[in-house]
Order: structure tokens, then C-alpha cells, then sequence
């Protein structure tokens, strides 16, 4: 028994010894040492252990439970300071007080709204409102009221995605452009109307650097009595000075639209060469007429810019499909 005794100090012992040494540990490196004394494989635990085979039944009946538990203990042990030890590591390693914060890092408006905002601005300061659009269209609107029937070449100039929505009464397509708001805008005011409209158009192209499928205009109409020319001429000129720049030069040629009569596009002379940025016209008595206007007693004028195209000028921006590839490397170059 004297023998059994002693074994069981042996036990309490090394419990002692060891629980003091781990509290003493201030290094990861201590942990290690610590581990290999008690726990390697010849560490002071396993020469304990090594008593079991030279011992009595009756002995081990008292001491093996003993061992069991000094096994658990320490190996407990081991394990919850190497826990806080990593805690404390990590504490340590990530927190640097003297570091100065992160910068949160702040997003830009796109380069197609900007440009979108600027024009408008350039209108509004002119006196005309700014209306938005829808970009799911009828037919009517997006033709028949603008003068482009059915049968008319016309309607070859708009590679058209209609949409798989028709009813008895209605096709329905993507807009082709922002022109049917002429007619939405004129439906349900009475004039004088200013208005600018910028929106999505989208038409069922092959796109390339100077064509995209989906795309920006922003379309305007003047309505009023004994509204000129000279007021298109006029107005498309002061806004080409505003965005470009006082000396801005623009040339107006004529051109064909079948809403508008005259109709003409509006260049502006860029290194060099003469740019066309948009279409524009008097606005065709028959659009008038159609919806509910006398052209004896109303006249205006309409036009429709693309916005990326003027981006791209102002900007030098190669290629048109950068607007729509969201790479962070040609958007983060705009700031607002
Ligand atoms: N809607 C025409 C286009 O998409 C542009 C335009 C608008 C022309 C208004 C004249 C008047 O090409």
C-alpha cells in the first residue's frame, strides 16, 4: 500500500508541477516545450504510465483510473492554453493602433448619367423641364404617331426588337427611341411645353466602337406659338457652347426624319473634323395633328442627342461599349 501511496503522490505531483509551469507560460514557444515534458512521447506522463505493467491488479484497480484522469487533466490543459494562446496571437498580430484607418472606398456616379445630367442642366437652364419615359413602347407611339406607317421606308432605319407581348391591340418593342415622348409629352399638356428627355433606346444592331445595342438619348421639344427655326438653331447652339465650350463652333445640314419638317443634324467641329451629335427638326404637322394640335395655331421644334456620343468626345473615349462593360479601370476614371 506504502507503494500505492506514493504512486498517487507521483500523480498528484506532476498535476502540480505541470498546472504551474503552463500558468507561468508567457511564449508560444514555452507551450511547446511544455507539451513535449508532459505529454511527448517521452515525456513525464508517459513514464508515469509505464508503472501500469509492474504493479498488482488490486493496484492498478486504484491507480489506473488515477492515470486516466491526469491524462485528461493535462491534455485539457494543454488544449485551453493554446486556445487563449492563439487568441492572443491573433490580438497581437491584426492590431496595429498606429495604423491609420481604411479608406472606405467611394463609388462614382457612371459616365452615361453625368454626361446625361450635364445636358440636361445645360436645358434646364434654358427654361425646359426634365421628363423621363418609358422604354417598353406601342407601336403607335414609337411609329405611327411620327409619322413612320407601317408600309413606310422609313421604319427601316430602326432595327426594332419587338417584344413577344402583342394583344388585340397593341405590338409592343423595345423603344427605338426617346420620340415617342413627343407624342406621350403633347397628348397630355397644353403648350407652351419645354421639355428634355433623357432615357434608354435600344435597337437590334451588330454592335461595334460606335454602336451599341443599348444605348442613351435625350430628346427635347419646343411647342409654342410662332416658334421658328431660327429658336432650334439657336437653342442647340447655346447648349453645344455649354457643354464644349464658349467657342464652340456647330453646323447644321439638312437631314431626313419623318417627324419633323425640316428636318436637319447638328455637327460640332472637333479636332478638326465636324462631328454629328444629333438629329433634330421642326416638328411635322402631321405629329401635331395626330395628337389633337392645330399647326396653324402651334409650331415647335424636337431633337434627340446621344449622350454617349458626346461623352466620347469630350472625353476621347475610343469605344462606345465601354459604357455598358462595368470595368472598374474605365469607370473609376469619372469623377463626379
Ligand atoms: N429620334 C431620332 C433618332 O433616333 C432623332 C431625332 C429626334 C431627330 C428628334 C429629329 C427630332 O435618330
Amino acid at each position: 500500500m506504502k507503494n500505492t501511496e506514493s504512486i498517487l503522490k507521483n500523480i498528484e505531483n506532476l498535476k502540480k508541477s505541470a498546472s504551474d509551469e503552463i500558468s507561468n507560460n508567457s511564449q508560444k514557444s514555452d507551450l511547446e516545450d511544455w507539451r513535449i515534458k508532459y505529454l511527448g512521447r517521452n515525456g513525464e506522463l508517459s513514464s508515469l504510465m509505464k508503472i501500469m505493467k509492474d504493479i498488482s491488479p488490486d493496484e492498478k484497480r486504484i491507480i489506473g483510473p488515477k492515470l486516466n484522469q491526469l491524462k485528461n487533466d493535462l491534455n485539457h490543459l494543454f488544449e485551453s492554453f493554446q486556445l487563449n494562446n492563439s487568441q492572443t496571437q491573433k490580438y497581437v498580430d491584426n492590431f496595429d493602433i498606429t495604423l491609420p484607418g481604411r479608406n472606405i472606398s467611394h463609388g462614382t456616379l457612371h459616365p452615361t448619367t453625368l454626361i446625361i445630367r450635364e445636358i440636361c442642366d445645360a436645358f434646364r437652364s434654358m427654361g425646359f423641364q426634365i421628363h423621363e419615359g418609358n422604354e417598353i413602347e406601342t407601336e403607335k407611339y414609337n411609329f405611327d404617331l411620327l409619322n413612320i406607317p407601317d408600309d413606310h421606308p422609313a421604319r427601316d432605319q430602326w432595327d426594332t426588337i419587338w417584344l413577344n407581348l402583342t394583344n388585340n391591340e397593341n405590338n409592343y418593342l423595345l423603344r427605338t427611341h426617346t420620340s415617342p415622348m413627343q407624342a406621350r409629352i403633347m397628348e397630355k399638356n397644353n403648350p407652351p411645353i419645354r421639355v428634355v428627355v433623357p432615357g434608354k433606346c435600344y435597337r437590334y444592331e451588330a454592335t461595334d466602337a460606335t454602336h451599341e445595342w443599348e444605348f442613351h438619348q435625350i430628346e427635347g421639344l419646343a411647342i409654342d406659338k410662332k416658334i421658328s427655326f431660327s429658336e432650334l438653331k439657336g437653342t442647340l447652339y447655346q447648349m453645344a457652347r455649354k457643354i464644349f465650350g464658349s467657342d464652340q463652333q456647330v453646323r447644321f445640314r439638312c437631314d431626313f426624319f419623318p417627324f419633323v419638317e425640316p428636318g436637319v443634324d447638328m455637327s460640332i467641329l472637333w479636332e478638326g473634323r465636324w462631328i454629328e451629335i444629333l438629329g433634330a427638326g421642326m416638328v411635322h404637322p402631321k405629329v401635331l395633328t395626330g395628337v389633337g394640335y392645330d399647326p396653324n395655331e402651334y409650331s415647335g421644334f424636337a431633337f434627340g442627342i446621344g449622350p454617349e456620343r458626346v461623352s466620347m468626345l469630350k472625353n476621347k473615349i475610343k469605344d462606345i461599349r465601354n459604357f455598358h462593360a462595368n470595368d472598374l479601370r474605365f469607370l473609376s476614371q469619372f469623377v463626379n
